[in-house]
């Protein structure tokens, strides 16, 4: 079996920030080119040069300051903000690259199975077998009202659809076979007809009955990933993801969630090597500890609670509109329908400042500045040290990585942290497979 290395996804957003919601007033930050398709290419090439699995995009159908319509101050002030479509954007930037993988975040909860596996199959003819979906319930208030609802389904519910979704998707995906294109003009024959299978999916939510209009795409279907971190989240999780992006704020956390989604894995008959479990981290690397430090600090110097504050609305799910910037943040309410994601919510409860819980302010800039993730800041040599001992001691199979300022985290992060990983043989030195999903596998030794 080839030799366990990392997988390394990267995570972007379609706006301002990528994930620091103060860096966009950075002067070196290029989010004056946020609805520019050149930006994308440009940072897809830089991943690729980084020989990142992939990078992905996540997204959310509505604008975080919108909690029942109190403004936040994100629009105003600036922030995490997803402006356009990930799967049209991922299309150019398929474009200019040839081997990394491109995932999009898309929601089982407002999507038909039936448009997702077209979108998703297009992209990966597109791509040539680089397709990956992220693959999310949406639970957000803002959300719902966008599309025309009071409020989100049930947690319980929503990943009830979800499944049947998952079947519904994998259905028409198989429903073409891989030969059944023939294109033979001087038979004048175009689809063996007896190659592509009607389907006919009925669950309690979902149903379809027919075949889908695009044939076998080369992966035949986008790699899973998926960030549900509830008990049922992880269940689907354990079930379909072949990527599990976790947002696991320090060791023994990403250790329980890696054994637990393992372990999950094996309850179902699901190998360990089927899915890697990729913790959310942010590098900020220069060559000297005191100029990592300072670049940090001056990245965060752009920030301001306000910033942030929209981000807790999500996590609690409700508006926060009158509630002083000192508030301990347990003592804060929750929207009707419970935090809207599990997992980012206890997250934000356990962050500890002296060894007490966090107010408002704080786990507003916190939010702003790191969502609360680990973040490694010093010399590629002390940062991989970091990496590597979350990786030996199989708290994870590698990461997500979550850069601060665009471009210049991403060009640092492979300009130095990528040669130090391959130097001590943690991280692929060339493209090994031909899909995003053979790259996937062979870096977690199942191939
Ligand atoms: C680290 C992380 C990142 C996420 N990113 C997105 C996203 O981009 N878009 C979205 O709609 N949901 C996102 N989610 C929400 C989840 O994918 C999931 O649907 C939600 O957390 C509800 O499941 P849970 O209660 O099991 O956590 C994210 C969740 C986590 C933990």
């Amino acid at each position: 079996m080839a030799k366990r290395t990392m997988n390394l996804v990267g995570h972007m957003c379609i706006g301002p920030t990528m994930h620091h919601a103060g860096s966009w007033r950075h002067p070196e930050s290029d989010s004056e080119n946020s609805l520019d398709p050149a930006r994308y290419e440009r940072l897809a090439r830089i991943y690729e040069a980084g020989l990142f699995d992939a990078l992905f995009l996540v997204d959310y159908l509505g604008i975080t300051d919108w909690q029942q319509n109190a403004r936040s101050g994100v629009l105003e002030r600036g922030g995490q903000m997803t402006m356009l479509d990930p799967l049209q954007m991922l299309a150019v930037m398929a474009r200019v690259t040839k081997h990394v993988g491109l995932a999009a975040t898309f929601s089982t909860t407002y999507n038909h199975a039936y448009q997702i596996a077209r979108q998703f199959s297009t992209l990966d003819h597109i791509s040539n077998g680089r397709a990956g979906w992220n693959i999310v319930t949406s639970g957000q208030v803002v959300e719902a009202r966008n599309l025309g609802l009071e409020r989100p389904l049930d947690p319980v519910r929503r990943y009830d659809q979800a499944d049947e979704v998952m079947a519904a998707c994998n259905a028409l995906w198989d429903s073409w076979d891989a030969d059944a294109v023939v294109a033979d003009k001087q038979r004048g024959l175009f689809v063996d007809p007896d190659k592509v299978h009607h389907v006919d999916y009925a669950g309690a939510m979902v149903k379809t009955q027919g075949a889908p209009t695009s044939p076998r795409s080369p992966q035949g279907r986008p790699v899973f990933m998926q960030a549900g971190a509830s008990d049922r989240g992880r269940d689907f999780a354990a079930r379909w993801a072949e990527i599990i992006f976790a947002n696991r704020y320090d060791k023994a956390g990403m250790k329980a969630f890696h054994d637990d989604i393992k372990g999950r894995m094996a309850d179902i008959g699901r190998s360990p090597e089927a899915c890697a479990v990729l913790p959310a981290i942010a590098v900020i690397v220069a060559d000297t500890e005191a100029e990592a430090q300072a670049r940090a600090e001056y990245v965060d110097s752009f920030t301001t609670p306000e910033m942030g504050l929209g981000m807790v609305e999500v996590s609690v799910g409700r508006s926060l509109k009158g509630f002083p910037l000192d508030t301990p943040i347990a003592d804060l309410p929750v929207g009707p329908s419970g935090p809207p994601a599990r997992g980012v919510y206890d997250n934000m409860l356990a962050m500890r400042k002296d060894g007490r819980g966090l107010t408002l302010a704080e786990v507003a800039v916190r939010k702003a500045t790191t969502w609360g993730l680990p973040r490694f800041v010093g010399t590629p040599a002390s940062v991989v040290d970091q990496m590597q001992e979350l990786f030996d001691e199989r708290c994870c199979d590698g990461f997500i990585v979550a850069q601060p300022l665009s471009p210049g985290d991403l060009i640092l992060f492979v300009e130095k942290i990528v040669p130090e990983l391959q130097r001590r043989g943690l991280y692929r030195t060339a493209y090994t497979g031909r899909t995003f999903r053979e790259n996937l596998k062979s870096a977690l030794g199942g191939a």
